[in-house]
Parts: structure tokens; C-alpha cells; sequence
């Protein structure tokens, strides 16, 4: 059974893999493209790439009335331990089996700042490999960065990468990451969220399946994708 990626708007990403589920970046109230309401979602583990609003999200909330721990790097760990949240905090090339599968936290060229201007540590991405051995890389929020070879090295199932430009590679650099990547199949994330990364992701599908070997799936808010 292939895990199952939902896509609830902009950098919220939902992984239902064995009988986990985890929500990567839980961005609801705010989200004008989140589909999902807060109250009816299931976690047991919430996956943060970095500080940003549109990121950390509703974290402390849903962990709050889920239970579900907290996985992101040390500084945001500290921020969320203090205000009673469960983590467990990683860092940037660190990894560890959870009962899901395992995690690496990967490098991302980007910010980490809290909302309250805390400082958040590195941003991160994030690199899963699942108990059916699926090998997902959520990129977070990046530019493009050389050492994305090195990530593909690891042999890349899918992979989630922003596209919107104007706070992480816009769909030119995203053809670029592509090719050091090679993963199999690409959803691009981060874009026609807010009016200022609009882009045509039609159009980078048809350049990406031009120019390489890998698949682009597009998920509207809502839509799912099974990991063959
Ligand atoms: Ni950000
Ligand atoms: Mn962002």
C-alpha cells in the first residue's frame, strides 16, 4: 500500500503512510487555499520545515488537541517546548527512526525566523523514507542549492518543491533542481496561493516532462496522490 500525500494549499502537506498520519507545515486558519478544517484533521506527528507563519501555523493548536508530537529543528523545538507542546527536535543532517519511518532533516537556503521574531534555528527540508522504503523529499521553502545532488543521490520517489518564486525558486529554478534531483515524480507546492506567486504550473509540467525523466502530479487544495 503506497503511502498517500494530500495537498491542502500552499506548503500544507498531509502523508497518510501504514496507519500514521502526519501533516507537514499545518498552515489552516490563515490559509486562504486550505480546503481542510482544523478540527477534523488526525495527526500524530506534525512535521515543521521552519519558523515562518506560514509554516509553523497551527501547530501549538492542533498538536494541542491531538496530541501529535512536534518534529523540527532544535530552536523551534525550545520555542514550542516552553509553551507545553511534545517534540522532537532534529537537526540539519540529523535523522531518526520514528515508528512512521525515518526522517533526515535536510538543508534549505531560506529564513527561520518565529512570529514573535524569535530566532528559528536553519531552515530545513526534510527527507522520508517510509516503512514501504518510499523515498519522499519535502524540500521546504528554498532557492535552488547544488547539494540538491546529493539529496537526489539518495534516489527520490517524490518530491514536494516550491515553485512560486519571490520567497523560494520559482519554476526555473525548480526545472534546474529537477535536474539534480531526479526523482521520479514532482508536486510543486508554494505558489497561486496569495496573489504574488502566481504561476503556470500547466506550463512548467509540460517544460519538466520535456526536458527530463520525472512525472509532475498537480493537486489542487484537496486533491491526493498514492506513492506507487
Ligand atoms: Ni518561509
Ligand atoms: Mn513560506
Amino acid at each position: 500500500m503506497g503511502s498517500k500525500i494530500t495537498f491542502y494549499g500552499h506548503a500544507t502537506i498531509g502523508i497518510e503512510t501504514g496507519r500514521f498520519h502526519l501533516i507537514v507545515d499545518p498552515y489552516f486558519k490563515g490559509n486562504a487555499a486550505a480546503t481542510a478544517k482544523l478540527d477534523e484533521l488526525k495527526a500524530e506527528y506534525l512535521l515543521i520545515t521552519h519558523g515562518h507563519g506560514d509554516h509553523l501555523g497551527d501547530a501549538i493548536e492542533l498538536s494541542g488537541r491531538t496530541g501529535a508530537k512536534v518534529i523540527s529543528n532544535t530552536e523551534i523545538g525550545d520555542w514550542l517546548d516552553k509553551q507545553g507542546v511534545e517534540t522532537q527536535m532534529l537537526q540539519v543532517g540529523g535523522g531518526l527512526q520514528f515508528p512512521f519511518g525515518h526522517l533526515k532533516m535536510t538543508f534549505a537556503l531560506h529564513g527561520s525566523s518565529l512570529p514573535d521574531g524569535t530566532y528559528g534555528g536553519l531552515a530545513a527540508g526534510f527527507l522520508l523514507t517510509t516503512l514501504q522504503n518510499e523515498k519522499i523529499y519535502l524540500a521546504g521553502d528554498t532557492g535552488l542549492f547544488g547539494d540538491m545532488a546529493l539529496i537526489g543521490e539518495e534516489g527520490i520517489d517524490l518530491a514536494l518543491l516550491p515553485i512560486g518564486g519571490l520567497y523560494t525558486m520559482d519554476p526555473t529554478d525548480a526545472l534546474r533542481a529537477l535536474k539534480l534531483i531526479k526523482p521520479r515524480v514532482v508536486i510543486p507546492i508554494h505558489y497561486n496561493s496569495i496573489s504574488q506567486l502566481r504561476q503556470d504550473a500547466e506550463k512548467w509540467k509540460e517544460k519538466v516532462e520535456a526536458e527530463t525523466k520525472t512525472k509532475v502530479v498537480l493537486l489542487k487544495p484537496g486533491e491526493g496522490y498514492k506513492v506507487a
